[in-house]
């Protein structure tokens, strides 16, 4: 333990807070993680846990070089949750195809530099059809990222929850749980349980974050949820060796049989239903891409919310109350960001502070919008 951080309350127990739990405990701190549902499900079970900050297109800079840091420490950070867990969370990183139907979708990408340590090749159509047999006949092109891939994120999060058991993190699920602050600092979290006093408290309540009780306004994040739908084929193996960029859809190959088929990008509010419309779109836009898949049986469809925030940018690190933290509004890279999050907060918790890393993802950024928004408004 290389500084003094008190007791420490997570509050969701999603990927990014037993992410942030195990960090912590590991480096001597006393966590209990608090959740309203199970531990792991949501976003984090709904998820199709690829890991392609660059295959992904992700406009922004300074989210690209997080996405693409926290990419860097999976490999190690899955070794720790698998040595303290013994449960595989089963990562590839053989690399992510990104195909494109229109030669235009060349123009979108952007290609990584030589330090992020993965290398992305142009293939022309012959190339790609090298690469993934089943892609037809519409397929003009695309690119090859090595050293993307992906993670099972349902036995990451099982393999999560193990290990931050074994390393005295208690997770306990409760139907109520609220901030309690004074002025200045947060003083614990009352839940169905009791009170518990918090040096630190933690908020990473996914796409419920704006939800939580008890937080200053001036601490609330602006966070909305965006439902994401997704299915299950029953692919023969190895039908689809990588992770693989469509139009409108991705599919994502897992080592039990299921090729997964995402997601739906919708504003619907907290609704988790899957629809007709939304698996209707899912299936047209892979089946167009991709006719061959039409012929395998549907196992599953699910839908999770991812949380969203107003500029696309995670909400990390501490507010305008001591002790509390933000770790949430991670939109469409949550699983991605797991590793750099849990480093980046524990590190906060730590040192009472925000690091270099952690400037551009405060909360401090959407309230000087907001002011500045109201300045304009009344004058
Ligand atoms: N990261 C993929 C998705 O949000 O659908």
């Amino acid at each position: 333990m290389s500084a003094s951080h008190g007791d420490v309350v997570v509050i969701g127990a999603g990927l990014i807070g037993l992410a942030i739990a195990f960090e912590l405990a590991e480096r001597g701190a006393s966590v209990r993680v608090y959740d309203r549902g199970e531990p792991a499900r949501a976003a984090s079970w709904a998820g199709a846990g690829m890991l392609a900050p660059y295959s992904e297109s992700i406009g922004n800079a300074v989210l690209l070089e997080l996405c693409a840091g926290s990419l860097r420490e999976y490999p190690v950070f899955v070794e720790r949750v698998r040595d303290a867990s013994g449960i595989d969370p089963r990562l590839h990183l053989d690399g992510v195809l990104h195909a494109w139907f229109d030669e235009d979708r060349r123009e979108e990408f952007v290609a990584p530099d030589a330090a992020a340590g993965v290398a992305a090749e142009v293939l022309d159509r012959a190339g790609v059809i090298a690469l993934e047999p089943w892609l037809g006949a519409h397929v003009a092109g695309g690119v090859f990222v090595r050293g993307e891939g992906h993670v099972d994120n349902r036995r990451l999060g099982r393999a999560l929850v193990t290990a931050c058991k074994a390393r005295g993190v208690t997770i306990s699920q409760t139907s109520t749980i609220h901030i309690e602050c004074d002025a200045r600092r947060v003083r614990g979290v009352g839940t169905d349980l009791g009170f518990v006093a918090a040096a630190s408290a933690i908020n990473a309540c996914g796409a419920w974050a704006a939800q939580l009780s008890g937080v200053p306004s001036a601490c609330i994040p602006p966070v909305t949820p965006v439902k994401g739908q997704m299915l299950a084929l029953a692919a023969p193996a190895d039908f689809v060796r990588h992770a693989t960029w469509l139009s409108g859809a991705y599919l994502v190959p897992r080592e039990d049989g299921r090729l997964l088929v995402g997601a739906t990008v919708e504003a619907a509010g907290f609704d988790e239903r899957v629809t007709a419309g939304g698996l209707q779109r899912l299936l047209e836009a892979a089946l167009t891409s991709a006719p061959a898949l039409g012929s395998f049986a549907v196992t599953e469809s699910w839908a999770g919310l991812r949380p969203g925030t107003p500029d696309g940018l995670p909400f990390l690190g501490p507010t305008a109350i001591d002790g509390l933290l933000l770790a949430t509004g991670h939109y469409r890279n949550g699983i991605l960001l797991a590793p750099i999050t849990a480093r980046l907060i524990a590190d906060a918790v730590e040192s009472g502070g925000a690091g270099e890393l952690l400037q551009p993802f405060l909360l401090e950024r959407a309230n000087a919008e907001e002011a500045a928004a109201r300045r304009i408004s009344h004058a």
